[in-house]
């Protein structure tokens, strides 16, 4: 049932790039131009009459919910909150008739998901649900909704559902972006071009593997990790660290890049391995000097950067490629290597992969 892999992990991991094509299917019509998804077609007014969007979600699908923030606000010009769904339903938060709630979750069943869910519905919210679970109780209880169709994961590390969601997300935003004017419609094609070309380019930064293995060999041994990237890939970067943490044990944290020097940067000395999202597309030149700062206080870099990089190469200590696309679609290649890096370790380390300490694939009590 693991097709061949020695754990759920891996072969989650490696179906990606046909995870993501299953969720643009029937949907994503490059040629025509068109983004078809009843969910949004049927509530379009809802989408364009919104004075916010409030994205509510835990964990990894909160990570998602950043990413989207930035794609949404970007791309469609709706502004954006992201909530943690337990802070959310506690907060007495203001909600009103005129906000869109879009509750993200692979297993749909995610109690506080599910309660700041009925709560925004008490508040006279519309509520969308980005769920992978069919007729999971968070589907069922949303207004409308669109599934990932990633396929069952079976890892307590979310992988392909992090990708998935994004590509869900991203769909949305650009099918709103379109409806509302703010994005004229030769981008909109070659967004949609592009976003065509993902599952491809995912496979290419698969091929990464080997190198990956070996950077995961000469920093298995690190007691803490800093995971840092801006813009788009800022969340990424959360990312990152949570799935280092979760299944390897190792403590890591995430920032965003220039948050560094109002602390974290005390941190830094040569035991420290530092992981920087510095793609071509994306603030590179402030990624790379923030880089060069780590450097001068003698921190271990590893850049994930666009295959050919020159710059970062010149000073990180190692780099990890993934392919060139445009600036909001590189969460989808960033994650491959961040995720490859966190299985080899745990794997290194002895760890149980898909099944780590304390945590359960869906956390269904608050
Ligand atoms: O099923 P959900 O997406 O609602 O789950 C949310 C989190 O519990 C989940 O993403 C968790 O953080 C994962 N173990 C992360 O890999």
């Amino acid at each position: 049932e693991k097709g061949g892999y020695e754990h759920f992990m891996l072969k989650e991991i490696h179906e990606q790039p046909n995870a993501i094509r299953d969720t643009y299917r029937g949907r994503l019509l490059a040629k025509e131009g068109i983004i078809r998804m009843a969910g949004i077609d049927d509530n379009i007014e809802k989408f364009l009459n919104a004075n916010r969007i409030i994205i509510v979600a835990c964990g990894t699908s909160w990570h998602a919910g950043l990413v989207a923030e930035y794609i949404f606000e970007d791309l469609a010009r709706i502004p954006v909150e992201v909530e943690y769904a337990s802070e959310f339903r506690y907060r007495n938060p203001v909600i009103t008739e005129k906000d869109v709630v879009i509750a993200i979750s692979q297993s749909g069943e995610t109690a506080d998901t599910l309660a700041a869910i009925k709560l925004a519905k008490s508040k006279g919210a519309f509520v969308f649900g980005v769920c992978n679970v069919v007729g999971s109780t968070i589907a069922r209880e949303t207004n409308a909704g669109a599934y990932t169709h990633a396929g069952p994961e079976i890892g307590v590390a979310s992988t392909k559902a992090f990708t998935t969601q994004i590509t869900v997300l991203t769909l949305i935003a650009l099918k709103l972006a379109k409806a509302n004017g703010s994005m004229s419609n030769s981008v909109f094609h070659h967004h949609l071009q592009e976003l065509e070309l993902i599952p491809e380019k995912v496979k290419e930064a698969l091929k990464a593997d080997e190198h990956i293995k070996k950077v995961a060999e000469i920093y298995k041994d690190a007691k803490n990790c800093l995971y840092l990237g801006r813009g788009y890939n800022f969340p990424v970067a959360l990312e990152g660290a949570l799935k280092l943490k979760e299944i390897s044990y190792i403590h890591a944290e995430g920032y965003p890049a220039a948050e560094m020097k109002h602390g974290p940067i005390a941190l830094i000395d040569e035991q420290m391995p530092v992981f920087v999202i510095a793609t071509k597309k994306g603030h590179y030149e402030k990624v790379v000097s923030n880089i060069q700062e780590i450097k001068s206080r003698s921190g271990k870099i590893i850049g994930i950067v666009t295959t050919g990089d020159v710059d970062v190469k010149n000073v990180a200590d190692h780099v990890i490629e993934v392919p060139e696309t445009i600036e909001s679609l590189t969460p989808l290649l960033t994650t491959i290597p961040l995720q490859l890096l966190s299985y080899h370790i745990a794997v290194m380390l002895e760890k149980n992969v898909d099944q780590p300490r304390n945590l359960a694939k869906s956390v269904t009590v608050e």
